[in-house]
Order: structure tokens, then sequence, then C-alpha cells
């Protein structure tokens, strides 16, 4: 069986790449393999988990492509000349045009720490989604997968998981939790789902 090809985009400390890389390993992701990453700082920590994990790995900046329509026409030229079949959104903190996402129809999925539609789209990242959740006191959040287009936090659901806020909670231990019980296992979830599906897509073209 030819497996999906998948690269993963980082930003930051890749540990949802880390989950992907360790389920990968133990058998969970079993329809896709992480064959590239990439960041968009020189910075990610995400780049040295990729060089632990043998996994071929670049970073490119806006400033060093000279501009955002380079730089995206930069991560095309890559992901194309891999031959990747799903790109995968791992705390990767750049605006994607839709000339990006509509070049990969239903082939990019992103992980966003909450329910959506609850606390997400433009300014809701990081933190501030915590934040925000905290000061709605709301008693249950969460993380949800999607897909990809060009409305931010918009595309198809995936896949979501429950977190309960607990009393004394702040964005620091709400994020903790909400990355411990559900990023951590839906996004390697989700990346086996479409990847199966990419699979015997291919199968029967
Ligand atoms: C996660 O909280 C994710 O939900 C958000 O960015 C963060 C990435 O963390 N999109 P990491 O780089 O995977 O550690």
């Amino acid at each position: 069986m030819k497996k999906a090809r998948v690269a993963v985009l980082c930003s930051g400390g890749g540990t949802n790449l880390q989950a992907i890389i360790d389920a990968e390993k133990s058998g969970i992701i079993k329809n896709g393999e992480v064959v590239l990453v990439l960041a968009n700082t020189k910075k990610a920590y995400a780049l040295e988990r990729a060089e632990n994990a043998g996994i071929e790995h670049a970073y490119y900046t806006k400033k060093m492509c000279g501009g955002q329509e380079a730089f995206e026409d930069k991560l095309i030229e890559v992901l194309d000349g891999h031959d990747i079949d799903l790109i995968v959104l791992a705390g990767f903190m750049a605006i994607l045009s839709e000339k990006f996402t509509s070049h990969y129809p239903k082939r990019i999925i992103n992980i966003h720490p909450s329910l959506i539609p609850s606390f997400c789209g433009e300014g809701f990242y990081g933190l501030k989604v915590h934040e925000a959740a905290l000061a709605k006191g709301v008693k249950v959040t969460g993380a949800t997968v999607h897909f990809v287009n060009e409305i931010p936090d918009g595309g198809e659901i995936i896949m979501q998981k429950a977190v309960n806020v607990r009393p004394g909670d702040t964005p620091e231990k709400l994020q903790l939790r909400v990355m411990k019980q559900a990023e951590w296992k839906i996004f390697p979830a989700a990346v086996e789902q479409v990847s199966a599906e990419i699979v015997k897509n291919k199968e029967n073209a």
C-alpha cells in the first residue's frame, strides 16, 4: 500500500508535530507518512524535532522570499516538488491566501484549540483563545481539527474533543490541558483518517 505523503508546517514548539511523529511510530498513523517539515521561522523548535526524527526539513520566511506572494509560491513549489498529498498546519502562524488554500482543496488540515464555532476566526490564536474561553466562563472547551479553506477556521470540521475547564484555571493551565487531553490525541487521529481517505481515493482512481 502506498501511504499518503504528509508535510507538517510549524512555527513554534512543535508538540503537535511530535504527537504525529510518535503516532506514526506507534502505528496509530498507518496510512500517512511525514516526509517533510516546513517552518516559517528559523527559530521553530519543530525543526529540531524533525531533525531528531530523521525527517527532511526547511524553513522559509516572507523576508527571504521577498513578500507574501513569493513566500506562498515557494511553499507550493516545495510541497508540489515533494509530491505532498496532505498538508498539516500544526501551529503554523502564517497567513495563507485563497490562492494557496484553493491549490489544495481538502488537502490542508489545521488544529484549533477550541470547540469551533466558539472562540475562532481572526485574532483567535495561541493563548488568546483560552483567555477568551475563561473570560466567557465556559465550563467546557476543547480542540477542533478542520479542513482549511479561505475562511479563517471556517473549513469543514473533521474531529473535535471536549475538555473541562477547572476552577482556578489560567490561560496557560487550560492551554496545556487542551493540548494533552485533546490536541495530541485528535490531531494524529485526524491525520490517519484523512490519509486513509486519500489512499482509498488514489487506489480507486
Ligand atoms: C497549538 O495550541 C495549536 O492548537 C495552535 O498552535 C499551538 C501549536 O503548538 N494552532 P505546537 O507548536 O504544536 O507545540
